[in-house]
């Protein structure tokens, strides 16, 4: 087995909601340690530090100073994410940012250029892809368990965020939406799955102009919507697959949450694909239903659900573990490898989203003009066995 270093030296910038599932993930491993965190507000980070045992809270200032951080995880709002990385690169240290990757196509080119530039590592959520789940979908995929992928097809409807995030602003401002938002954890599963996005075509629309937060000490504020707020697409993947996807922060219910593979020889389904429990997570189930149990058999067959087979996971990361993508970042390093969950991957993500807004406004469909190399599996043995209990905060 490879030997690893007793620890990775990570900052934490951005201290806000989704940085404690972070923190909790990276205190299970030996292999990364978080020495400092930093935020726009001091009494934050102050008090992130305290409640996760990080030794320092700082200014984002000076923990980009700070030589003893080998990695910045950048866990800022959209619209930070690219200077916040560009600065983490220029001060000589990797990065794994949260998505989406950049909110303007520039910033992303100039980071990849960076970090080439540099000789460091940049990576980037999602890493669900790296879950239990989604590895035993690639498995399936892998093994022919459905022949050759003809389409995927993926629908998630919300209502938005204002109902669980005490700030929800950001999602509805310049590089939020449903489509940065919610898309790259489809759009990464896709291209994890069946390879890189060739072409894209797509429509939305905003349903309402004013939202109003309904939780936290914001109660009642209201919120202007800059942004789309439904949005559909169409894809070509460069393997000839074909697809579509509903992301939305309109829809109040719906029985179609599903993300779907269809094959030649049978059917994968993700089923109740949403944002808190579903396919943009790390569990949860994996139907499979062949030809040979397809309602179009000739065989006698059961009815409803009872036709699909439930596939056990293959893979550990069974549980929310944000963060895996930063843990395979320290290992790559380690390596002298890409990161699986890479700003190749991320930028190519966020290039396909670029040009489904731009379809929208142009009314023709729009060549992708990034590509990337689709993720190998995550290893069975990946950081296992995974506990160190002696380093477990
Ligand atoms: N909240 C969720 O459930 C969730 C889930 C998955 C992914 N994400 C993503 O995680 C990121 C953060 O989301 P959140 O919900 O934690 O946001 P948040 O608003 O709760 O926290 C944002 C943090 O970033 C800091 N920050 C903002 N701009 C900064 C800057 N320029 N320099 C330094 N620090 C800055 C703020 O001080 C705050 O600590 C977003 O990209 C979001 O899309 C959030």
């Amino acid at each position: 087995m490879t030997h690893r270093p007793k620890s990775f030296r990570v900052g934490l910038i951005g201290c806000g909601r989704i940085s404690d599932i972070y923190l909790t993930t990276l205190a299970k491993f030996n292999q990364v340690e978080v020495v400092a965190c930093a935020s726009l507000e001091p009494s934050e980070s102050r008090a992130k530090a305290a409640q996760h045992g990080i030794p320092k809270a700082c200014t984002p200032e000076e923990l980009l100073e700070d030589p003893g951080i080998d990695c910045v995880l950048n866990l800022t709002i959209p619209a930070a994410h690219a200077e916040v990385s560009c600065k983490a690169l220029l001060a000589g240290k990797h990065v794994y940012s949260e998505k989406p990757f950049v909110t303007d196509r520039e910033d992303g080119k100039t980071l990849l250029d960076l970090a080439k530039q540099k000789g460091l590592l940049i990576g980037n959520a999602p890493d669900t892809f790296l879950g239990g789940r989604w590895q035993t979908v690639r498995r399936l995929l892998d093994d022919g368990a459905i022949g050759k992928p003809t389409g995927v097809f993926a629908h998630v409807g919300t209502h938005g965020t204002e109902r669980h995030h005490p700030n929800p602003d950001f999602y509805y401002q310049p590089g939020g939406g449903p489509l940065l938002d919610l898309g790259p954890y489809y759009l990464t599963a896709m291209v994890f799955c069946l390879g890189p996005i060739s072409k894209v075509a797509g429509m939305a629309r905003r349903t309402f102009d004013k939202r109003q937060i309904e939780n936290g000490p914001r109660n009642g504020a209201w919120m202007n919507v800059e942004v789309d707020t439904h949005s559909l697409s169409l894809l070509h993947f460069e393997s000839g697959v074909l697809g579509q996807m509903t992301m939305s922060f309109d829809i109040w219910d719906s029985e179609t949450p599903r993300f779907e593979i269809y094959g030649e020889t049978g059917t994968i389904c993700i089923p109740d694909p949403d944002p808190v429990h579903g396919a943009n997570d790390f569990h949860g189930p994996v139907w499979l239903r062949t030809k040979e149990t397809s309602r179009w058999s000739h065989q006698p067959r059961p009815t409803g659900r009872d036709f699909w087979e439930e596939i056990p996971p293959v893979h550990g990361f069974n549980e929310n573990s944000r963060g895996l993508g930063l843990l395979d970042l320290a290992a790559a390093v380690e390596e002298n490898r890409a990161p699986r969950a890479s700003g190749e991957l991320a930028f190519h993500v966020f290039d396909a989203m670029d040009a489904i807004a731009r379809s929208g406004q142009s009314s023709t469909f729009e060549e992708i003009a990034t590509t990337c190399a689709r993720p190998s599996p995550l290893p069975i043995d990946f950081l296992s066995p995974v506990k160190d209990p002696a380093h477990a905060r």
